[in-house]
């Protein structure tokens, strides 16, 4: 979609469709009295008919008739002020969504901001008319109708395209790709999306300039003392894959940030198999390493400063033949070991191999994506990710990235008066706690993996999978992280 701006008035407008955000009831935005003096009244009319005051998340659509140049008139509520990044992020969905569906081939939307935020303003409502979009739908026979919309105007009077209103909008054009890359990938079916599909399609996304990619296949996997990956492969009758994405930059690095993404391609629980009900949307557990391959592909258009290395163990955990068994005992690269006593518990299982990893390259932050636990999903709900940290600053600057990029996350606690919960009668540790407190224990178990590494680990559980559609996407997979990593990663 190509993003234009125009110094205009609304009444001089033309387009399909002319959105006019209003914040509630006030209803006095420049634009609107301007369409209404040439409509006589009637849009005023309609308003008033129909109860709209422009609350968040209200909208009223209206059809000119020849009275003006634009077609059709949508006005979207914005609740009251202070009008919030995230608010501009649904507005501009709810635009793109209604644009869609009543088959415009642009759109131009009045743009007047609160002065000091226009260029977040501007990127959100960028992002949101992109992320309304996505669909997935090549497994349908008849597929859905395709995009109509090719063009969004912001205007206003005295609207100026300046430098850093441009960057903003580059970046937030940048960011969509890769966001529906991660929700591609998950929404793939699981026999199709195993390991080999992933390590496959990372080599075709992260491509270009300073990225590098390794698949390592599961000799090498052996080679490397992976153990907890192999442990848990051994009920599949498909290969493990450890996909290596490294991203150099063009100038002398300032720093070096290792990511680390969950791949398990289907989770079934192994032995410890899950009920039926749970395994449904289990095609969902690799979102983690989604997000990561993703935000990696999008590095060489970003051109940062910073050295990036992206880790994704993937399998998928069934109960095959060979299966790992409750009560086996893993023993990984740096020493550690961990008796298995629930196999559904496998997500820390892979995540310790690569932590460990990660952890010898030294680097200046480590950040792990995975949907880890259902405990988090039942703490949070389906909005919030869980982050724990064992060093706060990363933990501020990476609620920061969440509360700009519009994905939230809720910071938990690593109570050490916990470990005692999974201390283990054979080995170091067992992989499951007690029954309260699955998120903490679980991350506690990560936490054994990084020495000393400033961490933070984000249980995305809740938020990696939309149960049901919503403003900037459809049910399925949600990109969640994406944009969360891709904000943090430009403001270090
Ligand atoms: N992949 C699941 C966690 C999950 C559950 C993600 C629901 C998304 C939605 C994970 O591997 C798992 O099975 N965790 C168990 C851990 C338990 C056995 C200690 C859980 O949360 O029940
Ligand atoms: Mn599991
Ligand atoms: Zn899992």
């Amino acid at each position: 979609m190509e993003i234009k701006f125009r110094d205009s008035h609304a009444d001089n407008i033309k387009s399909d469709l002319l959105v006019i955000p209003v914040r509630e009831k006030l209803l006095n935005e420049p634009a609107l009295r301007a369409v209404d003096r040439r409509l006589k009244g009637h849009l005023r009319a309609r308003i008033d008919k129909s109860k709209f005051a422009g609350a968040e998340g209200s909208a009223l659509l209206y059809a000119t008739a020849g009275n003006l140049p634009a077609a059709q008139i949508l006005l979207i509520g914005l609740g009251s002020a202070p009008v919030a990044t995230d608010t501009w992020r649904k507005a501009g969905a709810r635009a793109r969504k209604e644009a869609q569906a009543i088959g415009a081939g642009d759109m131009a939307l009045y743009f007047a901001p609160d002065k000091e935020l226009e260029n977040l303003a501007a990127a959100a409502l960028v992002e949101g008319a992109q992320l309304a979009a996505y669909q997935f739908s090549k497994y349908r026979s008849k597929p859905n109708d395709a995009a109509t919309v090719k063009s969004l105007t912001l205007f206003r009077s005295g609207m100026k395209k300046t430098a850093a209103l441009q960057k903003s909008i580059d970046a937030a054009q940048a960011l969509v790709p890769a966001v529906f890359l991660a929700r591609d990938l998950v929404n793939e079916p699981p026999s199709v999306a195993n390991a080999r599909f992933l390590g496959a399609k990372t080599k075709d996304y992260c491509q270009g300039r300073g990225l590098s990619v390794e698949v390592w296949n599961k000799k090498k996997i052996a080679s490397m003392n992976l153990a907890g990956l192999l442990a848990v492969n051994r009920g599949s009758l498909e290969e493990p894959r450890f996909i290596k994405i490294h991203y150099q930059p063009r100038r002398k690095a300032k720093k070096k940030i290792v990511l680390i993404g969950k791949g398990i391609t289907f989770d079934s629980g192994g032995l410890s198999l899950k009920p039926s009900k749970s395994m449904e949307t289990m095609k969902l557990d690799m979102a983690g390493g989604a997000a990561v391959i993703a935000t990696m592909s999008c590095l060489p258009k970003l051109d940062l400063d910073i050295e990036v290395t992206g880790y994704v163990p993937t399998t998928d955990n069934l109960p095959g033949h060979n299966a790992q068994k409750p009560g086996d005992v893993i023993r990984y690269l740096n020493g550690k070991t961990i008796e298995v006593l629930n196999t559904d518990a496998e997500g820390r299982l892979i995540l310790a191999d690569a932590l460990a990893l990660g952890a010898q390259q030294k680097p200046d932050y480590m950040i792990n994506l995975a949907t880890l636990t259902g405990a988090c999903m039942t703490a949070l709900g389906t909005q919030v990710g869980g982050i724990f940290s064992n060093h706060q600053p990363l933990a501020d600057h990476l609620l920061r990235a969440s509360q700009e990029a519009g994905e939230k996350l809720w910071q938990l606690p690593l109570v050490k008066e916990y470990k005692e919960l999974i201390k283990s009668s054979v080995a170091d540790m067992k992989n499951i706690g007690g029954a309260h407190g699955g998120a903490i224990t679980a991350a506690l178990i990560l936490q054994e993996f990084v020495g000393d590494t400033p961490w933070a680990h984000l249980d995305i559980a809740g938020p990696a999978f939309a149960e049901s559609d919503n403003a900037l996407g459809p049910k399925g997979g949600t990109g969640f992280g994406v944009r969360i990593l891709l904000r943090f990663l430009s403001t270090l």
